[in-house]
């Protein structure tokens, strides 16, 4: 196999067989033809996607999506597109943007690596969240780690300049990893010394509230792109 396949062929998931709650499923089968975009391999019309002109942010890797639509829900004059491959967190955000009433988020079920290298627009967004990435903590899966040089850079040539890269992590190591890899890249520059303060729009999740109790640490990364 060609080196190219051989790297396209790594994840930075595993597609797990999660049980869809009855809700989630009504969810996806009612609300999917509106909220959710169909992976393509072209460039997305953001604009017709929300029908507006307005600040746009991309999350990678949303989970069940607690934080997105808290998000969404405090910041309508943002427009926000998830990106999860995980099918029962799709419909768990659906049931929630049904919920809060919200008009202002997207979804693409998808790889996020692929609707980054084909449908989203150079110099484009305004910020890009990546909340707790799966941190892949064995050495021999490092390589599944979503933060590395090529994929930032790919992200930072997707935002404005002056956008934003926002990461979290509980996993030391990995906050390491991250650091040193945005570092590293010319278009970006830091906010902060080090780790960023954590910004106010992004909730403490409960097991990140747990955690802190605990005594483990959760880092920010708040980068700019040049
Ligand atoms: C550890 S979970 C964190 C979820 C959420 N951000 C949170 O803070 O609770 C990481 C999520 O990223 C998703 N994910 C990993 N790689 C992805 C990719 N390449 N594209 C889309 N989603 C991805 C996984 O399916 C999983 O739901």
């Amino acid at each position: 196999m060609s080196e190219h396949l051989r790297q396209r062929s790594i994840r930075s998931f595993v597609l797990r067989a999660g049980r869809m709650g009855s809700g989630q499923a009504r969810a996806l089968a009612e609300l999917g033809p509106r909220f959710l975009l169909p992976y393509q391999p072209g460039l997305l019309d953001l604009h017709a996607a929300f029908g507006r002109e307005a600040p746009r942010i991309v999350e990678i890797g949303f989970g069940m999506g607690h934080a997105t639509a808290t998000i969404a829900d405090s910041h309508r004059e943002t427009d926000y597109l998830g990106i999860e491959v995980h099918e029962p967190g799709v419909g768990a955000l659906l049931k929630r943007i049904e919920e809060l009433g919200l008009d202002n988020l997207r979804i693409v079920q998808h790889d996020a690596v692929e609707v980054f290298n084909h449908m989203i627009a150079d110099a484009s967004l305004d910020g890009i969240h990546i909340f707790f990435p799966d941190p892949w903590h064995k050495k021999r899966h490092h390589k599944r780690r979503l933060i590395q040089p090529a994929f930032v850079a790919l992200l930072a040539r997707k935002l404005k300049h002056g956008g934003y890269l926002h990461l979290a992590t509980d996993w030391e190591d990995y906050a390491q990893q991250m650091l040193e890899v945005l570092s590293a890249d010319q278009q970006l520059a830091n906010t902060a010394d080090t780790y960023a303060p954590r910004p106010e729009y992004r909730p403490l999740t409960k097991f990140e509230q747990r955690g802190l109790r605990l005594g483990h640490g959760v880092w920010d990364l708040l980068f700019r792109r040049r």
